[in-house]
């Protein structure tokens, strides 16, 4: 696969990161999504030789964690959360409205490529659930009126932030910073908010500890 100029560029800045050129696959993965909207069987061949190990392992990595699509996503990424704390206060719902307005399911794109629908577990974002994520912005305390609100307003090309601040791009750029965090916008937003830390202040209040390390009880 021919990669650009500047693709070889970064590739060669995330390497220079680690002491060991295999540390960066990770980022380079989330590069290579940035560039192509997946990751493809060429690109993982291209971060596996700047990475040192063979395209097996690189392989390995790529479909081990889900943040790596191995087909095209599209403009935007939705995730609604449907596990435990999510579900019970209506994230399968929440799903089921966002699947109906898309006309897709699980994994699945829409025809214009505007959209890429997916059930996603866990976010540890249980306070605010249930929640949906958009270009793994966080839209917090969603239902499905509100979800399906985001995706009307997204497919109109209006701005929309997420509840915690930021303004959601698009798919590609967000994973432009998960390769690279260090554009600023990482920590953009409020990332803790008082509903967040309620349960640090009642503990507070009433003196409680967590045992010391090693301690039983
Ligand atoms: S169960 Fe949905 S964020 Fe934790």
């Amino acid at each position: 696969m021919a990669i650009s100029e500047s693709t070889r560029e970064q590739l060669e800045q995330l390497v220079a990161r680690y002491p060991q050129p295999r540390s960066a696959l990770m980022p380079m993965l989330h590069l290579m999504q940035s560039l192509e909207d997946e990751v493809t069987a060429d690109g993982i061949a291209v971060c596996a030789e700047f990475a040192g190990v063979s395209a097996a392992e690189a392989t390995s990595v790529a479909s081990f964690y889900t943040m790596y699509k191995r087909k095209p996503v599209g403009k935007h990424h939705i995730g609604v959360c449907i596990n435990t704390m999510c579900g019970l206060l209506g994230g399968d719902a929440v799903y089921d409205a966002v699947s109906e307005r898309l006309g897709v399911g699980h994994n699945e794109a829409t025809a214009d490529g505007e959209f890429f629908l997916e059930r996603i577990e866990c976010q540890a974002a249980c306070t605010h659930a249930p929640v949906m994520t958009v270009d793994w912005e966080f839209m917090d305390d969603v239902t499905p009126t509100s979800a399906v609100d985001v995706v009307d307003r997204l497919a109109r090309g209006e701005q929309v932030e997420s509840t915690r601040g930021p303004v959601i791009r698009d798919f590609q750029a967000t994973e432009h910073t998960l390769a690279f965090p260090e554009d600023g916008l990482a920590a953009e937003g409020t990332p803790v908010d008082d509903k967040m830390l309620a349960g640090l202040r009642i503990a507070k209040e009433r003196g409680m500890a967590a045992p010391a390390s090693g301690q039983e009880g």
